[in-house]
């Protein structure tokens, strides 16, 4: 199995459908560790209750962001993690992440990039009035939301409607990232 942390800042629904993906047996993986910036967010729960260890570390009380994603480096590669999954993490990779783990990084995005990158894409594709939107699966760069495409999927936007909208791309994200996910480790 392929060792993966996850890298999630809210609520944690897509490292959930990676974890049951997992053990339902359709993608050979494993959660090594949970690493979060916000040890409030759902996602914590949701780990502690498929028994995955989680990291978690307040940003602001570090000297740098080199000192943080260091502690994270040791911790990765002390448990051989091969993969970093991030699944709703609202900071920008540094330097340090990405030159330990380069072409190793995978990003999914609520939007059809290079469409509205950055926070709340969903709102912006909404308040822009595109008629399509969608989710994008990215291996990370320095950028924000940017780096060689993977896989893209479309959604269509009935009437503006932002409920509808959001529940479709989420169901849609959750498909998209297992499937790609597991052509990534196949290869
Ligand atoms: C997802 O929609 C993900 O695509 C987005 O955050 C949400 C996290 O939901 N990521 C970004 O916007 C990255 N720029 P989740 O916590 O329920 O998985």
């Amino acid at each position: 199995a392929t060792k993966i942390a996850i890298f999630a800042s809210g609520s944690g629904s897509n490292f959930q459908a990676i974890q049951e993906a997992i053990e339902r047996g359709e993608l050979d993986a494993k959660v090594e560790v949970v690493v979060t910036d916000r040890p409030n967010a759902f996602v914590v729960t949701r780990a502690e209750n498929f028994g995955i260890p989680v990291h978690t570390f307040t940003a602001k009380t570090y000297e740098s962001k080199e000192a943080y994603e260091t502690e994270i480096v040791t911790l990765l590669r002390d448990k051989n993690v091969e993969w970093i999954v991030l699944a709703g993490y609202m900071r920008l990779i540094g330097d340090t992440l990405l030159s330990s783990y380069t072409n190793r990084i995978v990003n999914i995005h609520p939007s059809l990039l290079p469409s509205f990158p950055g926070k709340d894409a969903i709102g912006q594709a909404l308040a822009h009035g595109v008629k399509v939107t969608g989710v994008t699966v990215h291996l990370v760069d320095e950028g924000m939301d940017t780096g060689p495409i993977l896989a893209q999927a479309a959604v269509e936007v009935v009437d503006g409607n932002r409920e509808e909208t959001e529940t479709r791309i989420h169901a849609l994200e959750h498909e998209l990232y297992t499937k790609t996910l597991k052509q990534l480790f196949e290869k």
